[in-house]
């Protein structure tokens, strides 16, 4: 099987860039081409991240905002670089950027962080086609604030069905994807905000599906904060991103405690740094940022407007595919319109995890199970699926691979 074809240098030039990827010229499974389409469970690496990450370590590894020596000032330097890089990305001012471990991380900084200003009977609003991620950490909140948790509800093809009755004046918070991780949906982000704000509630988005694909700019949103991975975009694992107005960033106070996120230190109690510093405890992830600032350069030398283009037209080209195969059924939209490049599925008669393995074994890689989205399968009357996930490296003739992958495994199943 060839990896490569026309169509895929139309927007990208995916041969170029599958160069620097050194997993995809891995084989796999008695010596078949790994087909990688689990990105969104977590993305490769291009050398250029692996070589700002090595770099670090080889050269300029010192604790980042800690002592007086030259590796440190470099290591704080880099450090502080990343941060305005990531900024710049999503179109904020590197005050606005708070490193984290994860996005799930970061949701739980703003849940704990926002508990004080919950009261008895305010309403939390998030959806039903959330990642665990950014549902869990809400009804722990509502629980421990004796909030009410509320929720859009997924409509059947799993758009979003935003009833503005939902938000009201005891709404304190708007909780919601940009993308879902199981259906690529993209939700009309500026206009919940826009709802939200009129009603005087806060906005969060989890844009760990949105922003490695997508151009965002928080301004045109209006979110007052955002989440992310670094790595689903490319960046290592390790370390996430809480973007956050300046303002609401200040009125919250720390989540995690420790070292360099204080002011003044006395037996009798601490203050506090203004953000990020302040949600930022312990020695800096320093050689992580490097690597997420190396793969903010790479996708913004392809553009993002090419990665989206790129990645829609994969889309639709497996949802072409896969409806043209019986027995095949597709959750979630069936057309490109205010979607990414999720694609999960159902074959009728067959497990996903058999489908998962039996792909497996042809060296296509998919995600099957939940998807961490367990209420959203529920609201779509499915068990489980399985996913393939698209990103920039991705081309179509592994979209054909996918097709007849899934076509073998209904034969091996004795399905058609
Ligand atoms: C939509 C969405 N939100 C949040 C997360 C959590 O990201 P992480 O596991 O990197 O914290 C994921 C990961 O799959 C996701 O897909």
């Amino acid at each position: 099987m060839s990896i490569t074809g026309p169509l895929d240098t139309v927007f990208l030039d995916t041969v170029a860039i599958r160069a620097d990827f050194p997993i995809l010229s891995r084989r796999v499974r008695n010596d078949k081409a790994l087909v990688y389409l689990d990105s969104g469970a977590t993305s490769q690496k291009p050398v250029q991240v692996l070589n700002a990450e090595r770099e670090f370590y080889e050269r300029h590894n010192g604790a980042a905002h800690r002592g007086a020596h030259l590796l440190s000032e470099e290591g704080t330097e880099i450090y502080e670089g990343a941060r305005a890089k990531v900024a710049a990305f999503i179109g904020a001012a590197p005050g606005e950027v708070v490193f984290t471990k994860s996005a799930t991380e970061a949701v739980n900084l703003v849940s704990y962080s926002l508990a004080p200003s919950i009261r008895p009977g305010d309403e939390i609003l998030i959806t039903e086609i959330e990642h665990h991620a950014n549902l869990v950490p809400w009804q722990q909140l509502a629980q421990r604030a004796g909030a009410t948790l509320k929720w859009f509800k997924a409509l059947p093809d799993g758009r979003l069905d935003v009833d503005p009755s939902l938000i009201t004046g005891r709404t304190k918070l708007v909780a919601l994807t940009g993308q879902s991780n199981v259906t690529g949906v993209i939700t009309p982000l500026a206009e919940v905000a826009r709802l939200a704000h009129e009603a005087g509630a806060l906005v969060l988005a989890d844009g760990a599906q949105l922003v490695p694909h997508h151009p965002v700019d928080v301004k045109a949103l209006d979110v007052d904060f955002l989440v992310f991975s670094g790595h689903k975009m490319l960046g290592p694992l390790g370390l996430g991103v809480l973007y956050g107005k300046r303002d609401r960033l200040e009125a919250l106070p720390p989540f995690l405690a420790g070292g360099d996120m204080i002011e003044v230190v006395r037996m009798e109690g601490s203050t506090f740094q203004p953000p990020p510093a302040r949600f930022e405890p312990g020695v800096p992830p320093a050689p992580q940022a490097a690597g997420l600032a190396a793969a903010v350069d790479y996708l913004t030398a392809l553009g993002m407007d090419n990665v989206a283009a790129h990645e829609e037209s994969l889309t639709a080209h497996a949802l072409d595919a896969l409806r043209e195969i019986g027995g095949v059924r597709i959750i979630g939209p069936d057309t490109t319109k205010d979607r990414g490049g999720a694609v999960a599925f159902e074959v009728d008669g067959v497990h996903p995890h058999d489908v998962g393995q039996v792909l497996d074994e042809l060296g296509v890689a998919v995600r099957t199970g939940h998807h961490c989205a367990w209420p959203l399968h529920r609201a779509l009357g499915v068990q489980s699926s399985a996913r393939a996930t698209f990103y920039v490296y991705n081309t179509h003739d592994e979209v054909d691979a996918l097709a007849d992958a899934i076509r073998y495994a209904q034969r091996f199943f004795g399905q058609r």
